[in-house]
């Protein structure tokens, strides 16, 4: 057994006694272009990264169901009968929100309402969480949580829901539960990430196609630097980015904007105020980076997909106005200092940004940055090299 399942295991028995049934682990992520698309209908390449929630769970004779996590205090208790998505708050939101958001499911036999169900397989639970996934960084640490816990209930309470729909179950949580109306390409990400690949998401026909990235033969990695400073979706700014596309899309007639390309961009301009028009041509042209992004990994290689890094960095700091002084200053230097291409990823207003390196100067471009954010007077940031992982798993 690795050294995350042992603790996960053993912070099980240290909290409930005993041993699990079961251990499952999903990842973080990491989203290589295509930001604030998946709300827009459009594409996104996330990739999963190489940390990752584990829960142990164990069945119980009662409908009581118990959570705990190591990397915050107490234990919260609930009875299935009184889970209310209005009642839930804090970090327990994201698990008991995915219980809730499984118990609706599996009474109506599928997360849209459709057939009949395993409503009575339904037994309370015991889960006990641990994690090496940063919170806040813009790496769906809520992601990882959602995923292992919806792919335990699956399970444990027979419950035969496939990824997609578990993903939506994620989504369901975070939005109705925790409030951040989010889109849902971190549960893809978490759910269907493979090793050496990004996952191509077609945020409309929730169709996903796996993207080799190549990065060990072309001799590059992924640096994210995390800068620590913080971001929230529930709060003010992603809600009202979503606004803006909406508005954008009604009044240019179209149910989403994933339905413009390039070409409307003219007669947006014409129709719509500056800062709309910006805010729509964010997503128009990133949605065309993801599919450029795609095409350069598939026929050059990784070493191509720079300027679409770059790009996308400067429409989310110009257009989307979602950047920080701090992401600013983590891409321009990992560009100065030779990486490929950079750009902030997540939600923006905070947490982090990637690089795309060559090996031999991954260093270079990490020590460089962490001196430049010395010299700024900013909180030194937390880089780490990132790799594309397997998504949610049962290990035991
Ligand atoms: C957050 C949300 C995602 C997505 C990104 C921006 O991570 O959870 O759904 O909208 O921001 O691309």
């Amino acid at each position: 057994m690795n050294e995350v399942l042992q603790l996960g295991s053993e912070y099980f028995s240290s909290q409930f006694g005993g041993v699990p049934d079961g251990l499952w682990s999903a990842p973080g992520r990491v989203n290589l272009i295509g930001e604030h698309t998946d709300y827009n209908d459009g594409f996104a390449l996330p990739i999963a990264i190489d940390k990752r929630t584990t829960v142990a769970a164990r069945a119980r004779a009662d409908r009581l169901l118990r959570v705990t996590s190591s990397s915050f205090p107490g234990m919260m208790e609930v009875s299935l009968e009184d889970l209310d998505p209005d009642a839930l708050t804090g970090w327990a939101a994201y698990p008991l929100g995915v219980a809730w958001a499984m118990s609706r499911a599996a009474a109506a036999g599928a997360p849209d309402g459709a057939g009949s169900g395993g409503a009575s397989r339904m037994s309370g639970l015991d889960l006990a969480l641990t994690s090496d996934v940063p919170a806040g960084a813009g790496l769906s640490s809520s992601a990882a949580v959602e995923c292992a816990v919806a792919l335990a209930l699956n399970d444990l309470w027979e419950l035969g829901l496939d990824r997609q729909e578990l993903a939506r179950i994620g989504q369901l949580a975070e939005n109705r539960v925790v409030g951040a109306p989010t889109g849902i390409m971190d549960q893809s990400a978490s759910l269907l990430g493979e090793p050496d690949h990004g996952i191509l998401l077609d945020c409309q026909s929730l169709v996903t196609e796996t993207v080799a990235l190549g990065f060990a033969g072309a001799g590059v990695g992924l640096l994210v630097i995390d800068t620590r400073t913080s971001h929230s979706h529930a709060d003010g700014g992603y809600a009202s980015r979503r606004r803006s596309c909406e508005d954008g899309a009604r009044r240019l007639g179209v149910g989403s904007l994933r339905a413009l390309g390039p070409d409307d961009l003219p007669r947006a301009a014409a129709q719509l105020d500056g800062q709309t028009y910006r805010r729509v041509r964010h997503i128009i042209t990133e949605n065309q980076r993801v599919l450029d992004t795609v095409a350069a990994l598939r026929t050059s290689g990784a070493a191509a997909i720079g300027p679409f890094l770059n790009e996308s960095h400067l429409s989310m700091r110009d257009d989307f106005e979602i950047s920080t002084p701090e992401l600013d200053l983590a891409v321009a230097g990992a560009q100065e200092l030779g990486a490929i291409g950079a750009r902030m990823t997540g939600g923006g207003f905070g947490g982090a940004a990637l690089a795309l390196v060559r090996n031999d100067d991954a260093g270079d471009v990490a020590g460089g940055i962490a001196r430049d954010f010395a010299r700024a007077g900013f909180t030194a940031p937390h880089i780490f090299p990132v790799t594309a992982s397997e998504g949610a798993r049962r290990e035991l």
